[in-house]
C-alpha cells in the first residue's frame, strides 16, 4: 500500500471543519483591515528564492523542493513572500495600486526533518502590505496578527520584536557580532564558523544550545541602529503600547531571511514544544527595488496553520449543519427518493440518503454519524398517501406532512 511521504499530512474530513473554521475566520479578519486575496503559483523560478531569502540562508541551501526541467531550475514555493513580491512587479501592481495589502492561504513546501510541528509540506496564511515605510504600518500589522490570534481563540502567546534597521545598521550589526564572536569561534558549531565567514547574522537563529550559550553572552542591544531606525523603532514600540498589545523586545531575533530590515517579529506559543513559533513577519524596504521595482517598503507575516491548529488545542468540532437525511424504505420508495433529493438540493437545502440498503436503525445511525438536523422516512405507505415522515433531530420531534410542502417546510 502507498503512504504519504514523511513530513506531509492527509488532512480528513473531521479534521477539514476547524481548517476552513481558521481559513473563514482569517479571510473576515483580513477583510476588516482591507486585505484582499492574492494567488500565486505553487511553483517558481528557484532563482527567485536565492535572490530574496538568501543564498547563504537555511531554507535556500538545504529546504528547497527543486526540479529540474531541461535547462530551468524551478523550486516549490517554501514561503509566499517573495512570490508576491514577484507577482506585485509582474503585474504592475506598483504601478497601478501603488500601496497594496494582499494576503494568501496555502500550502508551502520545506525538505526540512519532519517532527512534532515541523512538515514538509505545511500551510501558510500570510499578509503583506506593499508600498509604504511608516511605522504605523507595522503596529497596523502586529495589530491585525493579535486580532487573528484572537478570532482564532488562542492565547498564552508571546510576541518577540526587534530591529534589524537598514542595510547599513544590519552591517553594523554583522560587523559587531563579528567581533565580539572572534575569539570563541572555535566553540561555535561547524555550522557557524562557515556563517562567520559568509553570513554572520545567521549565527542568531542557530538552535545549537552552545551556540545559543555564546550570543546571549554577547547581551546584544539596539547599537547597531541609525537615528532614523532607531525613531522608527521607537515609534512602533510606542504604538504597540497604545493599543495594550504586549511584546518583548529580543535583540538576538534577527529571522532566517535576508529580505528583513528594520521591524521584525515573531509569535511563540507554549503548547508546540521546541517548534514554538505559530508565525512570524517583518518588514522588507528593498526587496521590491531588489526584484527590479521601486524603491518602496512592504511588511508581513505568515501564521503556520499547522502550529495554530496545534495551539489551538479545540477539540475537532462535530459538523453542525442543516443536512437532511433521506430513509426510503423499499424499492419504490428508493426511486421517489431520488426526485425528493434533487428537488431539496435545486432548493439549496443539503441532503443525502442511504446507499447500502441498510436497516431503519442503521440508518438512524448514519443519518446520526453525519450530523444531520432532519431525517426524513419514506416506506411504501407514506408514498401511496403523497406524505413523508420528518424528524427534527434537535428536539427528536416527528411529523408526516405533504411530500409537495416538505420544501417550504425546510426552508421555514
Ligand atoms: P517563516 O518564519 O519562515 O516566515 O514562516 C512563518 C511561519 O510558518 C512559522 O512561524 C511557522 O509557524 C510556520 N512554519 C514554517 N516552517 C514550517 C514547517 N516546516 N512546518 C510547519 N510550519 C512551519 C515566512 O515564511 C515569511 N514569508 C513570513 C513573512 C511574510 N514575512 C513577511 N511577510
Amino acid at each position: 500500500m502507498f503512504k504519504r511521504i514523511p513530513g506531509t499530512k492527509d488532512i480528513l474530513p473531521d479534521e477539514a471543519g476547524r481548517w476552513q473554521t481558521i481559513e473563514a475566520t482569517a479571510r473576515q479578519i483580513l477583510a476588516l483591515y482591507n486585505y484582499r486575496e492574492m494567488r500565486t503559483p505553487l511553483i517558481e523560478e528557484a532563482s527567485l528564492f536565492n535572490r530574496t531569502l538568501g543564498t547563504a540562508t537555511e531554507i535556500v541551501q538545504k529546504q528547497m523542493f527543486l526540479i529540474h526541467n531541461q535547462q530551468d531550475l524551478y523550486s516549490l514555493r517554501p514561503e509566499g513572500t517573495a512570490s508576491i513580491a514577484r507577482s506585485y512587479l509582474e503585474n504592475n501592481l506598483d504601478k497601478t495600486c501603488g500601496f497594496i495589502k494582499l494576503y494568501y492561504i496555502g500550502p508551502m513546501f520545506r525538505l526540512e526533518r519532519p517532527q512534532k510541528g515541523r512538515l514538509r509540506q505545511f500551510h501558510h496564511i500570510g499578509c503583506e502590505a506593499i508600498g509604504s515605510q511608516e511605522a504605523t504600518l507595522d503596529i497596523e500589522t502586529i495589530g491585525l496578527a493579535v486580532h487573528l490570534l484572537k478570532s482564532f481563540s488562542i492565547a498564552d502567546y508571546k510576541i518577540k520584536i526587534n530591529s534589524l534597521g537598514c542595510p547599513k545598521d544590519k552591517q553594523t550589526l554583522s560587523l559587531n557580532l563579528k567581533h565580539g564572536l572572534q575569539k570563541e569561534k572555535q566553540k561555535l558549531c561547524a555550522d557557524c564558523q562557515v556563517r562567520m565567514e559568509n553570513n554572520v547574522l545567521r549565527i542568531l537563529d542557530c538552535k545549537n544550545d552552545s551556540c545559543k550559550e555564546i550570543i546571549k553572552a554577547l547581551a546584544l542591544k539596539d547599537t547597531h541602529l541609525c537615528p532614523d531606525c532607531l525613531s522608527h523603532f521607537k515609534e512602533v514600540k510606542n504604538g504597540l503600547n497604545s493599543l495594550a498589545i504586549s511584546f518583548e523586545v529580543e535583540p538576538q531575533l534577527v529571522r532566517g531571511l535576508d529580505y528583513y530590515n528594520r521591524t521584525v517579529f515573531e509569535f511563540t506559543h507554549s503548547n508546540l514544544g521546541s517548534q514554538d513559533a505559530i508565525g512570524a513577519g517583518g518588514r522588507y524596504n528593498n526587496l521590491i527595488k531588489e526584484l527590479g521595482g521601486p524603491d518602496t517598503g512592504g511588511i508581513g507575516f505568515a501564521f503556520g496553520i499547522e502550529r495554530l491548529l496545534l495551539a489551538s488545542k479545540s477539540p475537532a468540532e462535530k459538523q453542525i449543519n442543516n443536512l437532511v437525511y433521506l430513509i426510503t424504505l423499499g424499492d419504490e420508495a428508493r426511486k421517489a427518493g431520488i426526485k425528493i433529493l434533487h428537488q431539496l438540493r435545486s432548493s439549496n437545502i443539503p441532503g443525502d440518503t442511504d446507499y447500502l440498503g441498510s436497516s431503519l436503525k442503521s440508518a438512524m445511525r448514519a443519518a446520526n454519524d453525519a450530523g444531520a438536523r432532519y431525517v426524513l422516512i419514506l416506506g411504501e405507505d407514506e408514498l401511496k398517501k403523497g406524505t413523508i415522515s420528518l424528524k427534527d433531530m434537535s428536539n427528536s420531534s416527528q411529523k408526516e406532512i405533504k411530500i409537495q410542502d416538505l420544501t417550504g417546510e425546510l426552508k421555514c
